[in-house]
């Protein structure tokens, strides 16, 4: 459910009027439904009620301060993957205790920050960034509470660049030797073993690959017992996917009674680190039509927002729903909705049936509340977008547009001319 919707042919997102929020702020620009945010952590959180779990949201979905504030005051952890979104995660509020930090490349001033900082816990990537840590740990004189990212070599059916966890991704540790790595991790001094984990891929709309995922690492769990290490806390990780289109992803309900079912006799809390399925669909991004354009093959819909706001679909072929924000005309035509970047790739949707547009309309580019403005950047020179937060009839600025002069603040001119 989400609260973007037509009141008399005008699009709301919640009680206020995106047109209308178009022309105070600008565009383009993103706006996220507090509501839908609100709704979306809780309906996940709430469908592991019955079991000790941890909902640590992935923060590159949408690492915006004033997102992270709201799933800390609803109980929220976060999952992590650099220096930066750890610094974000405190800035927020998230106690360093609902914190899991994940990632194939963590650098020593990153696993030193967050020592310091005491998360809960380092899911670990390879043998070497064990023994890196344990080192770090201490220097510093303490102990790093670690789990195992392991590679369960399941295939989650989505899209190649988003799929990690099969065997020939560079994420994790394969199966056959986590017995062996948890060992050696059993040897090291500055090394508490806290867990086990694994994320084998994003926008899964099947939940057998979770199932079977979930399977193997209980046999892992089994193993590491019988050799006497136990493990207090299982991460599943993310991965659950939303509809932008025709998909017809799980339910979170669905999702959590297919893993509670797989639990029995387990006594781990369990981890889940979800990102898209929370901010996914309470975003969009709200675009103004600068031009339209006919050619011999091709109609043309030229915005004001481009690849580098969005890159999802020149990145992956992804598919985003376009609407208008105000409905005008039943009358329709298949367009391509191009940006005004200098890259054939540039564009939001190809070959799109959309109600007939002309210069000045405003879009709705729909489902870009995760992996939008994180992904964005300043090609071709183009300050990113405004972020604005809604609830009722009252936005807040999340964050500024940015400006020309930001865009060069961190430039220098040597003086060798
Ligand atoms: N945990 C880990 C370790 C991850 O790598 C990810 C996502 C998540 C959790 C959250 O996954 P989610 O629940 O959002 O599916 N940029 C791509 C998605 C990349 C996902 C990377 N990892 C896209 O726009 O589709």
């Amino acid at each position: 459910m989400h609260h973007f919707q037509y009141k008399n042919e005008e699009l709301y997102c919640e009680d206020l009027p995106l047109r209308k929020l178009a022309e105070e702020v600008g565009t383009p620009c993103y706006v996220y439904s507090h509501s839908t945010l609100h709704h979306h952590f809780s309906v996940f959180d709430q469908s592991f009620a019955s079991i000790p779990h941890l909902t640590c949201y992935s923060v590159k979905a949408n690492s915006n301060l004033a997102l992270l504030k709201l799933f800390a005051s609803l109980g929220g952890g976060v999952d992590i993957v650099s220096g930066g979104e750890l610094f974000r995660a405190r800035k927020a509020g998230i106690p360093p205790e609902r914190i899991v930090y994940s990632g194939v490349g963590k650098t020593v001033d990153e696993i030193d920050f967050a020592l310091k900082e005491g998360i809960l816990m380092f899911n670990i990537e390879s043998t070497e960034e064990l023994k890196a840590i344990n080192s770090r740990a201490g220097v510093l004189g303490c102990r790093a509470r670690v789990a195992l990212r392991v590679n369960p070599d399941v295939d989650p059916k989505t899209h190649p660049y988003i799929s990690t966890g099969m065997k020939k991704s560079k994420f994790g540790i394969a199966a056959d030797s986590a017995l062996q790595a948890y060992d050696e991790a059993r040897s090291l001094d500055h090394i508490e073993i806290m867990g086990v984990d694994c994320h084998i891929g994003s926008q899964l709309t099947e939940i057998s690959p979770f199932v079977d995922a979930l399977r193997r690492l209980r046999a892992l769990i089994d193993q590491l017992n019988a050799m006497g290490i136990s493990i207090r806390y299982l991460d599943l990780g993310g991965g659950l996917g939303i509809p932008y289109d025709q998909e017809a992803p799980p339910h979170p309900r669905d999702y959590a009674q297919a893993i509670l079912q797989e639990l029995q006799g387990l006594s781990c809390t369990l981890i889940f680190e979800p990102g898209r399925v929370i901010v996914g669909n309470a975003g969009v991004l709200v675009t103004r039509v600068l031009y339209t354009k006919k050619t011999e093959m091709k109609n043309f819909v030229i915005v004001d927002a481009g690849m580098n706001d969005l890159i999802r679909p020149s990145l992956y072929g992804s598919y985003h729903q376009i609407q208008p924000i105000q409905k005008r005309t039943a009358e329709t035509q298949v367009v391509d909705v191009v940006g005004p970047i200098c890259e054939s790739g540039d564009f939001l949707a190809h070959d799109r049936a959309l109600p007939v547009v002309g210069g000045g309309d405003l879009l709705a580019v729909m489902s870009a509340g995760a992996y939008g403005f994180t992904m964005s950047s300043n090609y071709n020179s183009r300050p990113r977008a405004v972020e604005v937060l809604v609830k009722g009839d009252r936005y807040h600025i999340i964050r500024k547009r940015e400006s020309w002069e930001d865009m060069v603040r961190l430039e220098a001119i040597p003086d060798i001319f």
